[in-house]
């Protein structure tokens, strides 16, 4: 997909691997100048470094100082940013239990990055956006925060969460000539999710094949997918949609219900 994005500037957490560096990459091909956030500071240089040295920022989004500092930092170099892309965000794969078991370090892990980690920097991003009445926010979801599964009740209260912010904030935002959309992926081929899709381990062959049971195009998405999803609300043309969940899930949520996998 091509937009015009010339003379434009982003900021993506989350930047350093998987689809937040699909997403950085895509938006520096379509013109963007772009700061490559993440946690882990080594690999977003490596990233950024990648992307023919754009700036690389290391930031915990669930720390206000580091988010303050960060933006800072990010404003201070690329002059201002036009759009922000909110992917940072994890999940657990050892907890995979019923609330009544889920301990509450995890809870609080995954909801304090996910959900509050995108309060966090929209809330100062969104401070240097409306005094120039224009900007452009992309929260990054799941399916999960749409359709629930069992199991992972923290992740799916996060990412529904941030269902409900994208449109608390478009709304909030809306009068600053600023646009609030979300992306919810569904499974994403990714280096973590590879050893899933491709395992020669017949436990996890079978549960790769439950999960694409229920994705009616039956196979995974790119994490191209997911830039294309957020190149489109981040160019001019989409510039009259706000608070919208846009679902890159393979037809997953059209069928509406929950699963296990
Ligand atoms: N891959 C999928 O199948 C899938 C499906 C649905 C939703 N998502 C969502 O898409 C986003 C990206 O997923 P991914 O598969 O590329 O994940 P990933 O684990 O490959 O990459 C996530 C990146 O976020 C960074 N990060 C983690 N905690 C951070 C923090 N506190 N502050 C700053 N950076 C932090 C990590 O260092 C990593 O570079 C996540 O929000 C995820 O929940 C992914």
């Amino acid at each position: 997909m091509r937009v015009d994005l010339q003379g434009q500037t982003a900021l993506v957490t989350g930047a350093a691997q998987g689809i937040g560096q699909a997403i950085a990459k895509a938006l520096t091909a379509n013109g963007a100048q772009v700061a490559y956030a993440d946690i882990n500071g080594p690999a977003v240089q490596n990233s950024a470094t990648e992307a023919n040295g754009a700036l690389a920022i290391e930031m915990d989004i669930s720390d206000e100082s580091q988010v303050r500092s960060g933006v800072a930092q990010v404003v201070r170099q690329l002059g201002r940013i036009d759009i922000l892309v909110n992917n940072a965000g994890v999940n657990t794969a050892k907890h995979r239990v019923n609330i009544d078991q889920f301990p509450i370090e995890e809870w609080r892990r995954i909801v304090d990055i996910d959900l509050t980690g995108t309060y966090l920097v929209t809330k100062e991003v969104a401070q240097t956006m409306i005094p120039r009445r224009s900007g452009k926010i992309i929260n990054i979801s799941s399916v999960l925060g749409v359709v629930p599964a069992r199991l992972q009740c923290a992740f799916i209260a996060a990412k529904s969460g941030i269902v409900g912010l994208t449109r608390a904030t478009a709304l909030e935002l809306a009068e600053n000539g600023i646009t609030v959309n979300c992306v919810a992926p569904g499974s994403t081929l990714t280096e973590g999710t590879k050893s899933l899709f491709y395992s020669d381990n017949a436990a996890e062959k079978e549960r790769a094949q439950r999960l694409l049971s229920h994705v009616p195009l039956g196979k995974p998405a790119t994490v191209e997918d997911m830039a294309h999803a957020v190149l489109f609300f981040a160019a001019p043309e989409s510039g009259y949609i706000t608070g919208q969940t846009l679902c890159v899930d393979g037809g997953w949520t059209a069928g509406g219900f929950f699963r296990d996998f």
